[in-house]
C-alpha cells in the first residue's frame, strides 16, 4: 500500500478514472475487494471515486477513519446501501438514526452489559458442546453451515429465550434468502431496480421476510401473554417505557429490533468462526498450540465464562482471524452536511467508504500482514493506532454486540477445538465474497478428526 501521509494533505487527491454514467461502479461491482486493494495501492490513503450518481471517498488511514467515526460522527449518517436494509430491519438499531436511534440504543444497552453477557456464556458453551457431541470422527461437513446453525440457535436462546430448533430449517432458509438478496444489492446496480417489480428474486425475498415476520411476531405475542421478566432482551424491549410520556414500544418497533439483533447477531460471528477454522487448518503449528493451551486450561471439561482469562490464546486466534477476514469488511457513511476528512473537503451527500479489509492488511501497522500469526496480538495492540484494527467499527455506532460476539467465538472455538481437529477436504477453492458479511464461498468442506 502507498505510504502517503493521511492528515494534512490539502492537495487534491487522485483516484481511478470513472466511465460514463456509472463512474467506477462497474469495477466496484465486479470485484469489490480487489477494487479497494487497487485504489489503496495506486492512489494512497484518500481516494476519490464515483459510484453512479454519487461522489465517494475511500479512506484507508486509521486517523482519518477515527475522524469520521468519532470526532465528526455528527456530520455523517448511514449510507444509502445500509438504508436498503430498512425494508428488512425497519427502524431497528442498525439503520435508525438521530434521537430515535439514541433512545433505542440506551434502552438496549443493558442487555449487553458485561455481566449480563457473562450470563449468556453458559448457553453459548452448552450449545457448542451439544453440537460437537453430534459430530463423528472422520465425518465431512460444511463448517460454515454448522457455524451459522450454531450461532443462530445461540442468539435466539440468549436474547429472546426462544428455541428455534423446531423451525430451524424454515428460519435458516428464510434468513439465507434475505441475506443473499440484500448482500447482492449492496453497492450494486441491482439496487436501482424498483422492488415492486415481481422478479423471482423480489417475490422470493418478500416471502422470506413474511416467514421471518411470522416467527418473530409469534415470539412477541407469546411473551405478551406471559409477560414475566425473564431478564433477556425481549423482556427489556417489551417493558421499556418512554421517560417522557410513559409509552411502550409497538409490536412493530419490537419486531424491528428483534429482527436486527437476530440477523446482525449470528451471521457475523459465524463468518468469523468459519474463517478461523479455515486458517487453523492451514496452520497446523497454530492449531497444535491452541490444542495445548486448551488442554492446559480445561483438561477436557467444557469451557465456562470463568475460564476466559485462561483462554487468552484462543482469543488471540479469533482476533487474528478477524484481522485477515473481517466479517464486516468495510464501513460506509454518507455526509449530511459539508465537512472534511484528513483536510479534504466533503460535500453533503458524499459517501465515505472505510475498507476494513485493506486497513487490516496494511504493512505500516502489521509486520508480514498477509501471515496468520496470532502471537502478534500478545503485545501488538499497545502499539497500534486506534483504527488500524476495527472489526467492530467504533465511535457511538460501534457494534453493540462486540463483547457478546468475542466471548461467543472464544467459547465455541474452545469447546470444539479441544475435541476435534478440522482439516480441509482437498481440491476446493474457498473465496471471500463481500455480501453483507464476508462470506466464505461456496462454503468450507472440512473433515473431523477426534483429538
Ligand atoms: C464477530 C461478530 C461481529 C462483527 C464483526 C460485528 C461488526 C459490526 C460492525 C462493524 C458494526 C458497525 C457498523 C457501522 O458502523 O456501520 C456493527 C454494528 C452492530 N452490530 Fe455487530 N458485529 C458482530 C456481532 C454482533 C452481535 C453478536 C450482535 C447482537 C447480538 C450485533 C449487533 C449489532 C448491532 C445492533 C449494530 C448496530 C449498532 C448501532 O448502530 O447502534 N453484532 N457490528
Amino acid at each position: 500500500m502507498a505510504s502517503s501521509p493521511a492528515a494534512g494533505g490539502a492537495a487534491s487527491p487522485r483516484g481511478p478514472r470513472g466511465r460514463g454514467l456509472f463512474g467506477n461502479l462497474r469495477d466496484f461491482n465486479r470485484d469489490q475487494l480487489g477494487f479497494y486493494d487497487r485504489c489503496a495501492r495506486e492512489y494512497g490513503d484518500v481516494v476519490p471515486v464515483r459510484l453512479g450518481p454519487r461522489r465517494g471517498l475511500l479512506i484507508y488511514h486509521p486517523d482519518a477513519i477515527e475522524e469520521v467515526l468519532v470526532a465528526r460522527n455528527r456530520d455523517f449518517t448511514r449510507s444509502p446501501g445500509t438504508l436498503l436494509l430498512r425494508r428488512l430491519l425497519g427502524d431497528g438499531l442498525f439503520v435508525s438514526d438521530g434521537d430515535f436511534w439514541l433512545r433505542q440504543r440506551r434502552l438496549m444497552q443493558p442487555a449487553f452489559h458485561r455481566q449480563r453477557v457473562a450470563a449468556y456464556g453458559e448457553i453459548m458453551a452448552a450449545h457448542a458442546e451439544r453440537r460437537a457431541a453430534g459430530w463423528h470422527d472422520g465425518a465431512v461437513l460444511d463448517v460454515h453451515e454448522e457455524m451459522i446453525a450454531l450461532t443462530r440457535a445461540i442468539v435466539a436462546k440468549t436474547l429472546f429465550d426462544a428455541d428455534v430448533s423446531d423451525e430451524a430449517r424454515a428460519v435458516g432458509d428464510a434468513s439465507q434468502i434475505v441475506m443473499q438478496y440484500f448482500g447482492e444489492r449492496l453497492g450494486s446496480l441491482l439496487q436501482l431496480l424498483p422492488r415492486w417489480v415481481p422478479t423471482p428474486a423480489n417475490v422470493r425475498v418478500r416471502r422470506a421476510i413474511r416467514r421471518l415476520d411470522t416467527v418473530v411476531y409469534r415470539m412477541i405475542a407469546d411473551r405478551r401473554r406471559s409477560p414475566e421478566d425473564r431478564g433477556d432482551l425481549l423482556s427489556i424491549l417489551l417493558q421499556a417505557q418512554d421517560a417522557d410520556d410513559g409509552s411502550r414500544m409497538t409490536d412493530r418497533q419490537v419486531r424491528d429490533e428483534v429482527m436486527t439483533l437476530f440477523l446482525a447477531g449470528h451471521e457475523t460471528t459465524a463468518v468469523a468462526l468459519s474463517w478461523t477454522w479455515y486458517l487453523l487448518a492451514q496452520h497446523p503449528e497454530v492449531d497444535a498450540r491452541l490444542a495445548d493451551t486448551l488442554r492446559l486450561a480445561l483438561g477436557g471439561r467444557p469451557p465456562a465464562v470463568t475460564d476466559l482469562p485462561a483462554l487468552r490464546y484462543a482469543e488471540m486466534v479469533v482476533t487474528e482471524s478477524m484481522r485477515l477476514y473481517p466479517p464486516a469488511y468495510g464501513i460506509a457513511r454518507q455526509a449530511t452536511r459539508p465537512t472534511e476528512v484528513a483536510g479534504h473537503p466533503i460535500a453533503a451527500h458524499d459517501i465515505v467508504l472505510m475498507p476494513t479489509w485493506v486497513v487490516h492488511r496494511d504493512a505500516r501497522w502489521f509486520d508480514e500482514p498477509e501471515t496468520f500469526r496470532p502471537e502478534r496480538w500478545a503485545d501488538a495492540a499497545r502499539h497500534l493506532p486506534r483504527f488500524a484494527y476495527f472489526p467492530f467499527g467504533g465511535g457511538p455506532r460501534q457494534c453493540i454486540g462486540n463483547t457478546f460476539a468475542t466471548m461467543e467465538a472464544v467459547l465455541i472455538l474452545a469447546a470444539i477445538a479441544q475435541r476435534f481437529r478440522l482439516t480441509l477436504v482437498p481440491g476446493q477453492r474457498v473465496v471471500p465474497v463481500p455480501y453483507i458479511t464476508l462470506r466464505p464461498e461456496p462454503g468450507i468442506r472440512m473433515r473431523l478428526e477426534r483429538r
